[in-house]
């Protein structure tokens, strides 16, 4: 697996010793402990050597935010590992990334046609929104957003690592590709669950533009995908 130092990728590790996972080879840009192997987005042959020998490859996007060079780094890391002998590859992808091919989704999209026109089997895997990017710090003496109270499908990263490690240790799910979805909520309804006050206001900047695309009801696609991968409901945003 790569990008094994991440948030994510730390918790796809934690998932596999749950599992009959078989070994495990975690990856890293700049490998910390002894068992991680370098393998560099940027670096094919790094990715070459690192992939050699190994059944499955968990492909975890980058969070480079220029889309051509995301998308260079993920067409590398897939044409290594065809070149290493890989026999299946589970990528992370974006909700929406299958039909919108701008913005935020630009790299994955691209990615995923590249998946789908390619002769290696694959997994997708489009991940929702993060939950804990959400949540107010602990000392918030209030919350505001300029959703207009319409609604949001994130996910904690905990339930995607355990819907990657299950793709990853279970045969069947070659050729299919999961839209990830948590349980949706609100603004306003996050601010009472937490007993604060609730207040509409637009932020700034890029915030801003996410908030306008909540206001415009993109996230509030449900799908049983997360569910079902878990064998159980995907924990809601207020625990
Ligand atoms: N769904 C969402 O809300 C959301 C939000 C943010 C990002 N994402 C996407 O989901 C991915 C995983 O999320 P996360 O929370 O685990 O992110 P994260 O904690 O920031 O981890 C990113 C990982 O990518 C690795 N990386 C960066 N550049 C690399 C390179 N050139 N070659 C190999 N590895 C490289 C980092 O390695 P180092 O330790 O060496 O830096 C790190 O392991 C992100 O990379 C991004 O594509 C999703």
């Amino acid at each position: 697996m790569t990008a094994a130092s991440g948030a994510l990728g730390g918790l796809v590790l934690q998932e596999l010793q749950n599992l009959p996972a078989g070994p495990v080879r975690p990856t890293a840009r700049r490998p910390r402990r002894p068992e991680e192997v370098r393998a560099d987005y940027d670096d094919p042959a790094s990715m070459r050597e690192a992939f050699a020998g190994a059944d499955r490859l968990l492909l975890i996007s980058s969070p480079e935010l220029d889309p051509a060079r995301r998308l260079r780094q993920h067409l590398d890391a897939l044409e290594a590992a065809r070149r290493a002998g890989v026999k299946s590859v589970v990528y992370t992808s974006f909700l929406g990334a299958d039909t919108d091919p701008t913005g935020l989704t630009e790299a994955h999209h691209a990615t995923e046609q590249a998946l789908i026109g390619g002769d290696l089997p694959y997994t997708v895997l489009r991940n929702p929104f993060y939950s804990e990017a959400f949540l107010p710090p602990a000392a918030a003496r209030g919350v505001t957003s300029g959703t207009g109270g319409r609604g949001l499908n994130t996910a904690f990263r905990a339930d995607l690592a355990r819907a990657a490690a299950t793709v990853l240790t279970e045969d069947g799910h070659l050729g299919r590709a999961y839209d990830l979805t948590g349980p949706l909520w609100t603004f306003p309804g996050l601010a009472a669950a937490l007993g604060l006050p609730y207040r509409e206001q637009e932020p700034p900047g890029a915030l801003g533009w996410l908030h306008a695309q909540v206001r415009s009801g993109r996230y509030e696609r449900q799908t049983g995908d997360l569910e079902r991968l878990l064998g159980r409901p995907p924990t809601p945003i207020t625990r």
